[in-house]
This record gives structure tokens, sequence and C-alpha cells, in this order.
């Protein structure tokens, strides 16, 4: 049998008898996506972690406002001020503990994140080398399912062994996507193997730079902005889809592994962590089709990518939108101020302007397409995935190196959660009769 011409011919009534009308949802006012008419998400939960605000109300309206990120009551901009060097390491001492390091605090936080930033004895060998993937999320992926069986109390739900899996997890995240990153090189881009030992004292955002490159050479102005890329992508609030599904899944009282694991299957799609390649990818296929200096031929393009007739066909302008920010992700403003340093430096001004006209134009179009009303945002991945090619990081690593940055927010938001409600998450779903002829 030829399960080919099968499936093509079952895939369409697949298709059909899953497929439920939107007049369901509208006729029984089923939140799709967990959100509200007006867009805002429905409230599920309290987090003491993180905040992001994108819109307040105004006589009842939702409007649009400048965004505001805040990690445990301290606004972003500040933040990054905050601190001279180890930046990334004291957003996660925050993240965890709820207040910036002391200078002991910091140096002691160090040490312990440098004990175990090494693979378990064979773990590199067996998990990461063996069965290489070509995908570094999913290599992270099953390589945290797989530390599960290094641990001798992994189902354990005592606080401090919970916190002892989070630290050994934040401090090993650079290291496997690193290695995942050379096993991946090796096996399918034919390039020699590179595995650099983790340093210590030198934290997360040099030893990333360290082991992913086969000289392990970079700039001190390369790993400040690593640092800075991996603090602005460290934590999001509670309702962010990976974030959520922390929650959702820790909420089971299953272990941290599976928690984690499933946080990385979340991040990894395009609509959430996956999307700073998809920026690139679609840049890239601008610049193959149109004169992209042409401001005329680029509005052009952009509508023809909306309409579902350019690009990936998925009616997306990677980069742009947000499901709470409106009028401006903060962490995109700052990030293209870095950038523009950086272009500058790097001779790459005509692509920055690229970058800028895609999220001017996309405004323009939003409004004549959706009323003057309409308001949308770059994002923090249209900026993000132009930065790592400026740092000459391979595309492979943006969306591990989000992960690595949003680690310690998933073990908190995971020990938030069975700290606070013992309630396993357990929402509804109205059934339909499977010809919809009716509810049940
Ligand atoms: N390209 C095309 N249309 C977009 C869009 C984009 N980048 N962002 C939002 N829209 C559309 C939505 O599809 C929706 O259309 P509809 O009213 O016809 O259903 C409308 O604009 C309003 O969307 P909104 O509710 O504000 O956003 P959302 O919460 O539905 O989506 C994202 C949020 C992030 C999933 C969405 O903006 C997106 O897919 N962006 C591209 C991927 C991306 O950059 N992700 C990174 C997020 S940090």
């Amino acid at each position: 049998m030829d399960v080919n011409k099968w499936l093509k011919t079952v895939s369409g009534e697949v298709e059909r008898v899953n497929k439920i009308s939107k007049e369901y949802y509208n006729k029984y006012d089923i939140k799709q996506g967990l959100r509200n008419s007006d867009g805002t998400g429905v409230v599920v939960g309290f987090t003491k972690i993180g905040s992001v605000h994108g819109s307040k109300y105004v006589n009842g309206k939702k409007t649009p406002v400048d965004g505001k990120l805040i990690y445990r009551n301290i606004e972003i901009n500040d933040l990054i001020k905050s601190f001279k060097e180890f930046g990334f390491e004291c957003t996660v001492y925050l993240l965890l503990f709820g207040k910036l390091p002391l200078k002991n605090e910091l140096d002691n936080f160090n040490e312990i994140l440098d004990g175990y930033r090494r693979m378990p004895p064979a773990f590199t060998e067996n998990m990461i080398l063996k069965s290489p993937s070509n995908n570094v999320m999913n290599k992270l992926q099953r390589s945290i399912l797989a530390l599960y069986s290094y641990d001798q109390d992994p189902d354990s739900l005592e606080i401090d062994k919970i916190l002892l899996q989070s630290i050994k997890l934040i401090a090993r995240f650079p290291t496997i996507i690193s290695y995942g990153y050379q096993a991946k090189c090796h096996y399918f881009d034919n390039q020699s193997l590179y595995l650099h030992n983790p340093k210590k004292g030198i934290g997360t955002a040099k030893n990333i730079l360290h082991m992913i490159r086969a000289d392990n050479l970079y700039t001190a102005l390369e790993a400040d902005i690593l640092d800075l890329l991996l603090i602005l992508h460290a934590e999001h609030g509670g309702g962010n889809n990976s974030a959520f599904t922390t929650h959702v899944v820790s909420s089971t009282g299953t272990d941290t592994y599976s928690a984690i694991g499933a946080a990385v299957g979340s991040l990894k799609g395009p609509k959430h962590g996956g999307a700073n390649l998809k920026v690139v990818e679609m840049v890239n296929d601008i610049k193959a089709h149109i004169d992209y200096t042409d401001m005329v031929q680029l509005k052009d393009y952009l509508i023809k990518i909306l309409k579902k007739k350019a690009f990936n066909r998925k009616g997306l302008i990677y980069g742009m939108g947000h499901a709470v920010y409106t009028k401006s992700d903060p962490r995109a403003v700052i990030l293209k101020e870095k950038a523009a340093e950086l272009a500058k430096e790097k001779n790459q001004m005509d692509e920055f302007d690229l970058y800028c006209n895609i999220e001017k134009l996309t405004k323009d179009i939003f409004k004549e397409l959706k009323g003057e009303d309409a308001e949308i945002c770059a994002n923090v991945d249209l900026y993000s995935g132009f930065v790592y090619k400026l740092l000459n990081i391979p595309k492979e690593l943006y969306t591990p190196l989000f992960a690595t940055a949003r680690v310690a927010s998933w073990c908190v938001h995971r020990i938030e959660q069975l700290v606070s409600d013992e309630k396993i998450i357990r929402p509804a779903y109205k059934s339909l009769k499977n010809d919809e002829s009716g509810m049940y």
C-alpha cells in the first residue's frame, strides 16, 4: 500500500471532521486563545514575578499606551542600568529570590552556577552527540527530559530540591545549546566538532560565545550585547504561552524536567520564540524578491505577505504585533537602539533601514486596512534576529538563546504555581455533536 497516497486522501477528511465552524465560538462566547473580545487575555491567575503593560482603560475602552515591562517591581529600563557586569546573572537572581543580589550574594550565586555548568559524566556523549538533531530546540528539550534520570530525586516537590533542579538547568542550558549546535554542525553540515568546556568566572553570555565558536574568541562588546539580549528575554509575565504552559503542567504535580521540557516545546513555535528566526527568513525573502530600498515595492510586498500571497503564505509579518503591547514593546525599543549602534559599526545601515521600514510600513498598512485605530508595534523579535546576525550568532541558536534567557522565569513560575495554587488547571470545552447538528 502506498501510504503517502493514502495519507493524501484521508488528510482532507481528517481536517474536515475536526474543524469547528467559527459561528459556534461567537454564539457561545468561547474565548479563543483565552482572549476577551478586546484582545486582552482572560485573567487566570496572579503572578508576582513580572508584569507586562500595553494598554489602559479610558471610559471603559481599551486604549493603547507605550509598553512597560517590569521584573519584580523593577522597570526594564532601570534594571539594565543597575549593574556593570553579570547583568543576566543578577536578573536571574532577581527573578528567583525577588531582589537584586549584593556583591557577596552574586559571587556565591556565580560560584554555584559555575559548579553546575558542565554536563554530568557521559551525558554529552550519550545524549547530545548520539542521535543528533537538526534542530537545537529539539535537542534541548530531549536533553532536559534525559536529565531526569541523572537526578536522585527527580519527582520531589520539596522547594529546596526544585530550586536545585532549577539552578542546574539554568547553569546547563548554555552548555546544552552550544553542544547541541556543535553536534548539528558536525553531523548535518560536515564541520569539525568543537566542544569547549565551560569556563568559571565569566558568566553566561561569555560562556555561550566561548562554547559556540571554534576559535572561542569574542569581543567585550559582543558579550555585553548578548548579556543585554538575555536580560531582555528573561521574563514576560504569566500569560505568555511558555510560562502558562509551565503553570499548566506544574499544576498536575509532575516533575521539573517535564514542566521545563514542555515550556521549551511551547517556545519553539514560530508564533512565540521561533519568531526571530522567521523574521530573518522573511527579510531574506524580501531581499530576494524586490528592490528593498524602494518603499513602494516594499509596501506592496508586505501587503502580499499579509494577503498570504508571498513568503510562507501564513499571512503574518513576523516581528510585528504582540498580544499585550500595542503602541510599543519596550524590549524592541531598547534593541532597536543597540541595533542602530551595531549596524553603524558593521556598515550594515542599509539592512537596518530595511527593518525600520518594515516596522513603519506595517503600521501604515494596518491603519489603511483595519482603520485609523488599528495599532501594531514592532516586537522584540523584529530586531533580535538582526542583532544576532550582526553578532555573527548562527540562526540555529536564535530560539535556543531565547530559551536560555527564559529558563529561570519558567522555573520560578513553576515554584509560584506549586506554592500558591494547589488546584490542577482544568478548563472546560463544550462538546458539539460530530456532525455539528447540536450540543451534547
Ligand atoms: N502579521 C499579520 N497580522 C497580524 C500580525 C502580524 N504580525 N499581528 C497581529 N495580526 C493580526 C491578527 O491576526 C489579528 O487579526 P484578526 O483580528 O483578523 O484576527 C489582529 O492583527 C489583531 O491581533 P492581536 O490580537 O493584536 O494580536 P494576537 O494576540 O492575535 O497575536 C502575535 C499576537 C504575536 C501572535 C501576532 O502578532 C503574530 O503572530 N506576530 C507575528 C509573530 C511574531 O512576531 N511573534 C513574536 C511575538 S513576541
